[in-house]
């Protein structure tokens, strides 16, 4: 799959809801995981392959979720600031603050529901992926400053592609 770069359209759509997890969006999943590995990345959203569907994948330590219809139904009080980077915006890495654990449910290929707590990079990736698809980037949330810091970085990714 061909993974998709700041400055398309795409990344700032809002993705519909899946109703019926099918043999296909497993499929696909499959596929994003593959990519994901290949771009040595710790989450893909669908839009930034260009399927604007609510679902993402993510791994960390060798442990992949497959995340579909993702809710956030608590977070913490206390935030964290830790480093982000995203596939979609090769080579910037930035400092970002977040609650640092959070209460979720969504569901699994399997269609099941599952509901579960969250903390440290597990909580950090599905926070990052599930802003994807509301359209949000983790460069929005950077300070006027970081922002200027990154302008032409930015510019060059919208330009080149990568
Ligand atoms: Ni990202």
């Amino acid at each position: 799959m061909k993974i998709i770069y700041y400055g398309n359209p795409v990344l700032r759509e809002t993705s519909k809801e899946v109703t019926e997890v099918t043999d296909e969006i497993r499929k696909i999943l499959d596929e994003m995981v593959e990519t994901m590995r290949e771009e040595s990345g710790v989450g893909l959203a669908a839009n930034q392959v260009g399927l604007t569907q609510r679902f993402f994948v993510c791994e960390v330590e060798g442990n992949v979720k497959k995340i579909i219809n993702p809710e956030i139904i608590k977070f913490s009080e206390e935030e964290i600031e830790m480093e982000e980077g995203c596939l979609s915006i090769p080579r910037i890495y930035k400092r970002v603050k977040r609650p640092e654990k959070i209460s979720v449910k969504y569901m699994n290929e399997k269609g099941e529901t599952v509901e579960e707590e969250l903390d440290g990079i597990w909580a950090r990736v599905y926070q990052h992926e599930l802003d994807h698809l509301n359209g949000v980037l983790f460069i929005d949330k950077l300070s006027p400053l970081n922002k200027r810091l990154i302008s032409k970085r930015l510019a060059q990714i919208k330009k080149e592609g990568n």
